[in-house]
């Protein structure tokens, strides 16, 4: 599902943009400062509706600037039919439109256009935040998993209530009843997650091998709640603890993502071009499991590729991402050896002081 074409005014330094891109491999080079990050969050901002920067969209909105305005145009692959996708975003409010309707959640983006975004800033949040590495698994889940979504709302819903029901003792007599209803869906997230995190470590191991050269690399969940115990359990043992504190310790909402090698986690054993490796195998696989469930295929936006890695890596990638039947977005601040030898076929882009000229499509 390339992005073929993108408009955009007031994304961090970008007054105005409108860019046609190539179906498969675009490549983006430029010196520092010059805007190729940039570039690839107006991206990410059109298809997610925030940026991977950035929580905040203010840092996002060119400075002087009120609002970002963005319209994309997407080619559905399979039908051939063209999509319309168009986001306005001020410092508080957003409009979202597909194909000029107005859609009233942010989700509608995600759901219409995906995108994996891989930069240095999804690397320190993968190995840094659990609410990210829960994010990373997550996003398989809300497209490949149709019931996931609104059993998720209901989960945040329900946990929102008992939250408060927690901080009012009046209530404690109703908990064991919300208890009830939350353990539930709980379970049925549970259930999703672990059922993905299965066939994910299929498709990793060959990724790993092709990347790495090792198969080691293993993806384990832990659900939120003390092993080995059902989750009723652990809320009824946690309940003082939950009301002195006024929030809810266990459940899926504290599940957590462990990448390992050999059974040992990455970030104490692998070096950074591995950990780069390890996430984009990762990623990559599960790419390749929205493209066997959906028959659909993500946008994936590579932010600064050759950094960390060597030729040999770097060219290993770039074979590996040719095969994948996706539009790929890469930033590098020179185009050199591997850049140019591995696909067929490629834009490239020059960007510099916020201004993207185009080069001729290349074949080399
Ligand atoms: N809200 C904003 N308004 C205007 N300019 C901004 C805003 N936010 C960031 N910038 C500027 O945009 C410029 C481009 O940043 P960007 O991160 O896109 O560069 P880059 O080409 O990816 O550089 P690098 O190679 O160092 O990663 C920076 O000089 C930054 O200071
Ligand atoms: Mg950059």
């Amino acid at each position: 599902m390339p992005l073929i074409s993108l408009q955009a005014r007031n994304v961090r330094l970008f007054e105005r943009l409108h860019v046609d891109f190539g179906e498969r491999l675009n490549v983006i080079v430029g010196p520092n400062a010059g805007g190729k990050t940039s570039l690839l969050e107006a991206i990410h901002l059109l298809a997610v509706g925030r940026s991977f920067r950035s929580a905040r969209v203010n840092p996002v909105i060119r400075k002087g600037a009120d609002q970002i305005v963005l319209v994309g145009r997407y080619l559905e692959a399979s039908s051939g039919v063209v999509t319309t996708l168009g986001l306005e975003r001020g410092r508080s409010s957003h409009e979202v439109k597909i194909d000029g309707r107005t859609e009233t959640r942010l989700a509608a983006l995600a759901k219409a256009f995906p995108v994996v975004a891989i930069t240095p800033d999804t690397h320190y949040g993968f190995e840094n935040s659990a609410k990210q590495r829960r994010a990373t698994i997550d996003w398989s889940l809300f497209h490949v998993e149709q019931q996931f979504f609104p059993a998720w709302l209901k989960y945040r819903r329900l946990l929102r209530q008992r939250n408060a029901l927690l901080r009012d003792r009046t209530q404690h007599a109703t908990l064991a009843t919300w208890d009830a209803g939350l353990v539930c869906v709980a379970e049925e997230i549970q259930g999703y997650r672990q059922g993905h995190v299965q066939a994910w470590n299929g498709a990793l191991g060959r990724y790993s091998k092709e990347l790495l050269g090792e198969t080691g690399l293993t993806v384990t969940l832990k659900p939120g709640w003390r092993q080995g115990m059902v989750l009723s359990d652990v809320l009824r043992l946690d309940r003082e603890r939950d009301t002195e504190e006024g929030f809810t310790h266990a459940g899926p909402h504290r599940a957590d993502l462990s990448l390992c090698f050999d059974g040992q986690p990455i970030k104490d054993v692998a070096s950074h071009g591995q950990k780069k490796l390890a996430l984009i195998a990762l990623k990559l696989a599960q790419i390749s499991l929205f493209i066997e469930h959906t028959g659909r295929t993500p946008t994936l936006l590579l932010d600064d590729l050759t950094a960390e890695l060597d030729h040999e890596h770097c060219a290993r990638l770039l074979v590996v991402l040719a095969r994948l039947p996706v539009q790929v977005f890469v930033t590098a601040t020179a185009f050199d050896a591997p850049l140019s030898s591995a696909w067929t076929e490629f834009r490239l882009f020059h960007v510099k002081h916020g201004h993207v000229a185009q080069s001729e499509p290349v074949s080399p």
